[in-house]
């Protein structure tokens, strides 16, 4: 980590942080919230969506809950600093010091790039792009706003998480010896469904239905099961050299699910023997568990429980669960607090684009079936995304006759690295 020093940007302990958020949906709307539940002088000055009944929706639920605790003076949003559609970002970035980005994942490059150029703290949620060319951006962008002494908060919240912060300090002062395995779970029953309605282009449709479209969500091996992917990568301090696994579309089929996967099981291969065996399902009716888990020389942890053993399975060390704190608003009280002392403390966009990289990895080898290598895979430039964000623009991936979508094919889908 840079040693600790003051940012060039928000000076003054007295003013008010402005905030903008961008993508005003479930999770924008609670991150907004608690920007504004921070002890600092905080407003929310510009919001930033597609739609306009999504921004409306979110207004009102962000009014709602600042009520609720007597902060609705934070809630400073005039009609004119509402903005929709595509360009929405670029007319609110310049109205803030910090802006939330909260948009489905694929677009999160582009905003980002922005930010940083206008100099803006930022929080972004993960993950944080959809495909290799997303990654290299963000890394690019993440350099300019070390450069500049930029605050990047971005949403792994595991990383603010008490029981989690503890365990990784015991795990690095050598708790459990070398680490040798780890297991990494997202299995649960999946996520909400938003159906064709007539009228709308297929870019709207896919932007309303994004979760289904790989361009805007990166397959639920992306978009969920990061967070357990990087809790490894946090453990070994270190990234995948390559991964190779299988997956496919047991139960979602028909119109409304796209063309992701509903099961990934990967290998990731960490170089020296390492092995972390990760497995994400969105299956209704099958197991339930989102957790991780690491083997070592010594020990094993067990993330979920908070709890450390030795060889034996004796308890070394338990986590106390009464001591748990709520990670999602520690990550905005601590940015916050940085911003208003003028403090340069966090710098999250690397990790965050490496640990999206290595979602990306399980889904290039799910795909394709093959063994793919992180090196080629993170320099390759694929870019999956339309060539173009308008509402009447062509898209990469259209329905059939039937409506429905090509997934990929293990076995036929390639990644022709070695041309890139
Ligand atoms: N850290 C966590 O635990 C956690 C939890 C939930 C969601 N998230 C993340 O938050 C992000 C949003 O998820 P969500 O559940 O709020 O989804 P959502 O669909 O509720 O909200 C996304 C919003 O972004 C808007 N949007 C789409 N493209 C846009 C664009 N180009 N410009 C402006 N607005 C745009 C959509 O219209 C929608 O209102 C995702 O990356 C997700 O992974 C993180």
């Amino acid at each position: 980590m840079p040693m600790l020093s003051k940012t060039n940007f928000f000076s003054g302990a007295d003013d008010v942080i402005k905030v903008a958020l961008i993508g005003c949906g479930g999770r924008g709307t609670g991150a907004a919230v608690q920007a504004l539940s921070t002890k600092q002088n905080v407003q929310l000055v510009a919001m930033a969506d597609a739609f306009r009944d999504r921004l409306d929706s979110s207004y009102k639920n962000i009014a709602e809950a600042l009520k609720e605790n007597g902060l609705e003076k934070k809630l400073q949003v005039k009609e004119d600093h509402k903005f929709t559609g595509f360009d929405a970002y670029k007319q609110v970035i310049p109205l803030a010091d910090v802006v939330i980005l909260a948009t489905p994942p694929g677009f999160r490059p582009l905003h980002f790039e922005e930010a940083v150029r206008l100099n803006k703290h930022v929080f972004m949620e993960k993950p944080v792009a959809t495909d290799p060319a997303g990654i290299q951006r963000v890394l690019t962008t993440a350099e300019e706003a070390k450069r500049k002494k930029l605050n990047v908060v971005v949403g792994l919240q595991r990383r603010y998480q008490t029981s989690y912060l503890e365990l990784m300090k015991r795990i690095q002062d050598g708790a459990v010896g070398e680490i040798t395995s780890a297991q990494a779970y997202w299995n649960n029953d999946g996520v909400w469904v938003r159906p064709r309605q007539a009228g709308w282009t297929e870019m709207e449709y896919q932007m309303r239905n994004w979760y289904y479209f790989v361009w805007l969500c990166g397959d639920h091996i992306t978009e969920q099961h990061i967070h357990n992917l990087d809790v490894i990568n946090w453990a070994m301090d270190g990234y995948p050299v390559s991964a190779q696994g299988m997956g496919g579309r047991e139960v979602r089929k028909g119109k409304d699910y796209g063309e992701i996967f509903d099961h990934h099981y990967v290998e990731f291969h960490y170089g020296d023997d390492m092995l972390l065996n990760s497995q994400c399902r969105h299956i209704k009716g099958t197991m339930s568990k989102v957790d991780e888990s690491i083997a070592g020389t010594k020990g094993n942890v067990y993330f979920g429980d908070g709890r450390i053993t030795d060889l034996k399975g004796k308890t070394i060390y338990q986590f106390d669960k009464k001591n748990e704190n709520q990670p999602y608003q520690v990550e905005h009280d601590e940015l916050f607090e940085a911003v208003a002392k003028g403090d340069y403390k966090f710098w999250d966009a690397e990790r965050g684009a490496k640990s999206t990289m290595t979602s990306i990895l399980g889904r290039m080898a799910t795909y394709s079936g093959q063994v793919i290598d992180w090196e080629k895979a993170i320099t390759s430039g694929i870019n999956i995304h339309p060539a173009e964000y308008a509402w009447d623009a062509k898209m990469p991936n259209m329905p059939n006759e039937n409506g429905l979508y090509a997934s990929a094919v293990p076995g036929i889908t390639s990644y022709d690295l070695a041309k890139k």
